[in-house]
């Protein structure tokens, strides 16, 4: 099947972006060892990753018809703030695990609050790099 990766705004400094919090993995590694192990398991992944509300927007609602069949998804600071991104992975109607690589539940209040949480299959928050990994292997599961 085919599985979608979004990866929301900033996340592609990871590596060089606050590594305290977010860790040294670069996004471009996290999307090769998400693709290897999909291919493992026999599927298939693309990664997109945007900084701009509307791109992220536009690819899920391509993915309505290009025949995703799961997604992981990142929102980073969308996750607090993107009623449109909400709206159109409800329009999609598509299985969805939301993933952090931080938990933002041990962060600042302002990002305690999730606009995604209520309608993903999933959490998976606090890992990580591996955060990605874990929410896959749960995809992958129910594939
Ligand atoms: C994040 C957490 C968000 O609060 C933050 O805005 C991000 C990344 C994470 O993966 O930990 O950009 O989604």
């Amino acid at each position: 099947a085919n599985i979608l990766v979004l990866h929301g705004p900033n996340l592609n400094l990871l590596g060089e972006r606050e590594p305290g919090i977010y860790g040294h993995a670069r996004l471009d590694d996290i999307n090769a060892r998400l693709a290897a192990r999909a291919g493992e398991a026999g599927h298939r992944l693309e990664a997109f990753q945007s900084n701009a509300e509307h791109a992220l927007v536009d690819r899920v609602q391509a993915a309505r018809n290009d025949g995703t069949a799961f997604v992981l998804v990142n929102p980073a600071a969308f996750t607090h703030t993107s009623v449109a991104l909400r709206d159109a992975l409800a329009a999609a109607a598509l299985p969805f695990i939301e993933v952090h690589l931080s938990n933002p539940h041990a962060r600042e209040p302002f990002r305690h609050t999730s606009y995604f949480t209520d309608l993903a299959v999933g959490l998976v928050s606090g890992f990580g790099a591996d955060s990605y990994a874990y929410a896959l292997e749960a995809a992958i599961a129910r594939l």
